[in-house]
């Protein structure tokens, strides 16, 4: 037996940022090292993500997950006992396997994609690496550009307003440090803005504040005279970057937005979105249209796709197969990169090397549920995705991972480099010196 032979491994139950039960995993090693990781949760889920075990009935709104605990204990553990967790990748095809379900619902993807992350954590361990390290092995990693939100909204936000994210990026920082530095800024004033104009109501679900507006260009035109009062140059030193979450909107071509109390056909919305591109420095879109609309995206990145970037999420669910046929259909030009949306890291990993073989930008992101949980960080950076994308600038889950990647920029020391402008995949993306004149 080796020392990183599994020995044990163990779930128990622990709360997310939402006060929901989840699942944490720890895996414990032949030499005593161990690593353990917890479960994020989604709440504006595609429906090809692999779905969480959740016991149902009365208590905590049937969001226990007891059945998903008791499935780690009872089957995962012997499953994996005695195998080596430096193999990753037969670990993960050993749950798989042991699962049986496409979309993981019979151990659950919780129970699944916790003992994945940790297994990544004790391994690291048994090498003595950071885990960022141990990730990236002798691959030249970059610093990513966070993607940050001011304003909450959508399904975080009781659907106060209709586009789920306002989020900035400094493409211009010359660090990731420097990046948090500006976006401390521009959320300070935001909350200010709102503060001076009788509108602050507290914060959303990832952390940006509550978006009590009238329409949704009202929020667009707060988060730029935010950035301009911060001192910075929309366009320039920080840009605008939006998640529609459009599949919360609606379905089969039709969208409904509340607060403009108007429902739009696919070109409209593309129109809409068209308007807002030429009106404001939005150089990243998230989900413009829904997940059943592959024409509606085609359409939206044959037009846009040079000007700006363009992710899918619940379009992809981090699923490599599916970023292959989008960069086929040519249906965007970024990924969105969740592990718990695919189920394990090694599938993770697979979408993203499927990213980077399309041309497409690839942003590591966390779940509107969240905890303390800092794996993802790392994973940004050890798989050098370029971007990452947490929620906002307060709530200690979300400032939790920013902090991690504080860590291992100082960790990189003069090796550092912070991907900026240079994570941004569409042609039109330009230089230090910003595009809008
Ligand atoms: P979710 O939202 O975690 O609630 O699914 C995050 C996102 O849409 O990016
Ligand atoms: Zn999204």
């Amino acid at each position: 037996m080796s020392d990183s032979t599994i020995s044990a491994v163990h779930a128990r139950r622990l709360w997310d940022s939402r006060g929901r039960p989840t699942v944490e995993v720890e895996i414990t090693l032949a030499s005593g090292a161990s690593g353990r990781a917890i479960a994020p949760a989604g709440a504006s889920t595609g429906s090809g993500e692999a779905v969480d075990l959740r016991d149902g009935g009365i208590s905590f709104g049937g969001m226990d997950v007891t059945r998903a605990i008791h499935g780690v204990n009872a089957e995962i553990a012997p499953c994996l006992a005695g195998m080596d967790v430096l193999d990753q990748v037969a670990l993960d095809e050993a749950m798989i396997a042991l699962d049986g379900t496409p979309e993981r619902g019979r151990l659950g993807g919780n129970a699944i994609v916790a003992t994945s992350m940790a297994a990544l954590h004790a391994a690291a361990a048994a090498r003595g690496l950071p885990i960022w390290k141990h990730i990236a092995g002798d691959a030249r990693v970059r610093m990513p550009m966070p993607e940050i939100q001011i304003f909450g909204g959508g399904a975080h936000a009781a659907r106060r307003v209709d586009i789920q994210d306002f989020m900035i990026m400094c493409p211009a920082a010359g660090s990731f440090a420097e990046a948090l530095d500006w976006t401390a800024e521009v959320y300070r004033h935001a909350g200010r803005l709102m503060q001076e104009t009788d509108r602050l109501q507290g914060v959303a679900d990832e952390g940006g504040y509550w978006p009590a507006f009238r329409s949704n260009e009202e929020a667009l035109d707060a988060l730029m005279l935010s950035i301009e009062r911060a001192g910075f140059r929309p366009g320039k030193d920080v840009v605008i970057s939006l998640d529609v979450a459009a599949s919360e909107l609606g379905r089969d071509g039709i969208y409904r937005l509340a607060l403009d109390d108007s429902s739009l056909e696919t070109d409209d919305m593309i129109d809409m979105l068209g308007r807002w591109l030429d009106a404001y420095p939005i150089l990243s879109i998230e989900d413009p249209l829904a997940e059943d609309d592959t024409e509606g995206f085609r359409e939206f990145t044959r037009r846009y796709g040079t000007r700006c970037q363009i992710i899918g999420d619940d379009y992809l669910v981090t699923n490599a197969a599916r970023v292959r046929q989008a960069a086929e259909d040519r249906a965007l030009n970024a990924v969105l990169i969740k592990p718990n949306q695919t189920g394990t890291i090694t599938e993770t990993r697979a979408a993203l090397d499927a990213a980077k073989a399309a041309g497409f930008a690839a942003i590591v992101s966390a779940r509107s549920g969240e905890t303390e949980d800092t794996t993802i960080s790392h994973l940004s950076v050890g798989l050098d995705a370029g971007q990452f994308k947490v929620g906002s600038f307060s709530r200690s889950e979300r400032m939790a991972k920013w902090n991690e990647c504080l860590r291992i920029e100082e960790a990189l020391g003069p090796d550092a480099t912070y991907a900026g402008w240079g994570s941004l995949s569409f042609s039109g993306a330009s230089g230090p010196d910003g595009r809008a004149e």
